[in-house]
C-alpha cells in the first residue's frame, strides 16, 4: 500500500474509533446530567413527608405506594423519564458528535469522486469549512494539504479539537478563522491553492462576484460551489439570483461583518453560475443536483435537495 493510501486509511479507522469512544463519554457524562434532572422534577412532584433521592435507585427504593403514585399520577419514574429524555439526549449527542467528527460518509458525494484530480495530491482550500468535515473528507480523498477557514471562532475551534484527536499534523492539515468578505485576505489565502471548495457558503452572501474574484487566483485549477437547497429556479435557463434575507445569528447562517444582523443573500442557479465562471475562464465539468441527509441534522425529515457544481479552468 502507497503511503498515502495507508494514511488515508489510518485516520478512517482512528475516525470511527475515536468518533465511538466520543460518544461513549459524552454520553455518560449526558446520563448524569439527565439524573439530576430527574431528582429536580422528583422535588417539584414530592410532598414535603416523602424521603429524599439522590440517584434513579434510590426512587426505586421508595415505598411502593409512593412508587405507584408517580407512575400512574404523575407519569414519572425512571423508566418513562428514560424513555421521553435520556433516549432523546442520547439520540441528539450521538448525531451532533457524529456529524462533528465525521466528514460526509453520508452526504453522497460519490459522483465528486469520479474527478480524483480534484483532490488527489492537490493544496486545497475549504471555505466555510464549519467544523471541518469536507476538509477531512479531502485529506482522506489524497489532498496534499487542506486549510478549513470559517469566520466563526467557534467552529474552527471544534474542527480543531476533532483534528488534536486525529492527531493529524499541522503540515498537511490547517483550521483558521477568516471572512470570506475580506476580500485581499481571501486572495492571499488562494494564492497557492489548486482546488477551491464553497459547500454552503454562496448562499449565505450578497457579494458572489467579489468573492469569486478574489478566490479565483492564477494558481487555482478547480472549485466545487455547493449551492444548497434547490428552489424553482435552480434549472431555468436564463441567469437568476433569488435573494432574501436572513439573521446572522444562527451558528450556520452568514457573517453579520458590517455589523448588521440582518444580511441580503442570493441563491444563483445554475445558469448564473455559468456566466460569470465563464467571465472568470471556468467550466462547468460536472454538477449533481441530488437528495442529501441535511449534514447538521443527519435527520430524514429534512432531507433536502442540494446542487453541487464543479468547475476546471479552461
Ligand atoms: C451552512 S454552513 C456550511 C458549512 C459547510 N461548508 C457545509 O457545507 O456543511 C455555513 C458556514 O459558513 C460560515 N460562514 C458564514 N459566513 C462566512 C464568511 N463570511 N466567511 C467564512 N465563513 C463564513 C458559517 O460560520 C458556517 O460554518
Amino acid at each position: 500500500m502507497s503511503n498515502q493510501i495507508q494514511f488515508r486509511e489510518s485516520i478512517k479507522k482512528l475516525r470511527q474509533q475515536k468518533l465511538e469512544d466520543f460518544i461513549q463519554d459524552h454520553i455518560s457524562n449526558e446520563k448524569q446530567i439527565l439524573e439530576s434532572s430527574f431528582v429536580q422534577k422528583y422535588n417539584e412532584i414530592k410532598d414535603s413527608s416523602w424521603p429524599i433521592i439522590q440517584t434513579y435507585n434510590d426512587f426505586y427504593n421508595l415505598p411502593k405506594a409512593l412508587i405507584t403514585e408517580c407512575r400512574e399520577h404523575h407519569n414519572f419514574c425512571p423508566d418513562i423519564w428514560f424513555k421521553d429524555i435520556e433516549a432523546d439526549a442520547y439520540w441528539h449527542s450521538k448525531t451532533r458528535l457524529e456529524t462533528e467528527i465525521s466528514s460526509y460518509d453520508s452526504y453522497e458525494l460519490d459522483w465528486i469522486l469520479q474527478h480524483k484530480e480534484i483532490f488527489q495530491n492537490q493544496n486545497v482550500i475549504d471555505f466555510a469549512c464549519h467544523t471541518g468535515h469536507m476538509s477531512f473528507f479531502c485529506l482522506e480523498q489524497g489532498a496534499k494539504k487542506v486549510l478549513g477557514v470559517d469566520v466563526r471562532q467557534s467552529h474552527v475551534d471544534a474542527a480543531k479539537g476533532v483534528q488534536e484527536i486525529l492527531k493529524i499534523s499541522n503540515e498537511v492539515l490547517e483550521f483558521k478563522v477568516a471572512d470570506l468578505h475580506d476580500y485581499s485576505n481571501t486572495a492571499r489565502l488562494c494564492q497557492d491553492k489548486d482546488t477551491v471548495l464553497l459547500f454552503g457558503i454562496m448562499y449565505h452572501v450578497h457579494d458572489h462576484v467579489n468573492i469569486l474574484n478574489a478566490v479565483l487566483q492564477p494558481s487555482v485549477k478547480h472549485v466545487i460551489i455547493e449551492v444548497g437547497n434547490a428552489t424553482s429556479i435552480v434549472d431555468l435557463p436564463e441567469p437568476l439570483i433569488h435573494w432574501k434575507l436572513e439573521t446572522t445569528e444562527k451558528h450556520d447562517a452568514g457573517s453579520d461583518s458590517f455589523g448588521k444582523k440582518v444580511i441580503p443573500i442570493g441563491y444563483g442557479n445554475l445558469s448564473w453560475y455559468k456566466y460569470i465562471m465563464a467571465y472568470f475562464d471556468f467550466d462547468l465539468i460536472d454538477h449533481a443536483n441530488g437528495i442529501f441527509y441535511n449534514h447538521h441534522s443527519r435527520k430524514k425529515e429534512f432531507e433536502e435537495i442540494r446542487s453541487t457544481y464543479i468547475f476546471k479552468r479552461r
